[in-house]
């Protein structure tokens, strides 16, 4: 088992399943089972595409689920806030999630802003190289802010929202993403059959 999967109480041993994770993979979806990391600023569309990606995948009978940073912050993240530490767990906490469903053998997409470089880093040391894709969306801020789809930007410029990602937080652009997908240019359609081509 991986050092971060010890964890920090002596008193707590995991166990091992009886299950084999290649076994299991074989079992459920015959192929390797990936989680596409959506990163972006807020308004780049990572909720759209995750979930036309999922619907595509279920279409053609593959087990795909997303984990969505609006959703997971109402529940599993309900704790949580905007501060950089705040956000550091909000990402170990999906990664955590996303590396339990690879090993139950779904496709993930997580869509998560992940603004910290070094997050998105131990999020691919917790899922996995083998299975972690990140993939970019490269929307300009400009074309976000004019989308705001949430009204967001707005709030954040009349300082109604504090840390708000690309105002008034910082966004650590991917240095090398598995792919980049500028959502400003390129059509929804267009995404889909790229990411589609990144998991076959
Ligand atoms: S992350 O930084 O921890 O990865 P996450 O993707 O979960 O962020 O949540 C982002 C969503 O929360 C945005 O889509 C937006 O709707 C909402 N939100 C509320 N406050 C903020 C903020 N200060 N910065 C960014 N997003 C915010």
């Amino acid at each position: 088992m991986e050092d971060h999967h010890i964890g920090k109480w002596t008193d707590v041993t995991p166990v091992a399943s009886l299950v084999a994770p290649a076994e299991r993979r074989l079992g459920v979806l015959n192929r390797a089972p990936v989680t596409l990391w959506l990163t972006g600023l807020s308004g780049s569309g990572k909720s759209t595409l995750s979930f036309t990606l999922e619907r595509a995948l279920l279409n053609v009978g593959k087990a795909a689920f997303v984990l969505d940073g609006d959703n997971i912050r109402c529940g599993l993240s309900s704790d949580l806030t905007f501060t950089s530490s705040d956000r550091m767990e909000n990402i170990r906490r999906t990664a955590e999630v996303a590396r339990l469903m690879n090993e139950a053998g779904l496709i993930v997409i997580v869509s998560l802003i992940s603004p910290a470089a070094e997050d998105r880093r131990r999020a691919r040391n917790i899922i996995g190289e083998r299975f972690f894709r990140e993939i970019y969306l490269s929307a300009t801020l400009s074309v976000c802010e004019f989308r705001d789809p949430k009204g967001l930007y707005r709030k954040a410029r009349t300082g109604e929202i504090a840390s708000f990602t690309g105002v008034s937080a910082p966004y650590e652009v991917p240095q090398e993403p598995d792919l980049e997908l500028d959502t400003g240019i390129i059509s929804v359609a267009e995404c889909i059959e790229r990411m589609l081509c990144l998991i076959e």
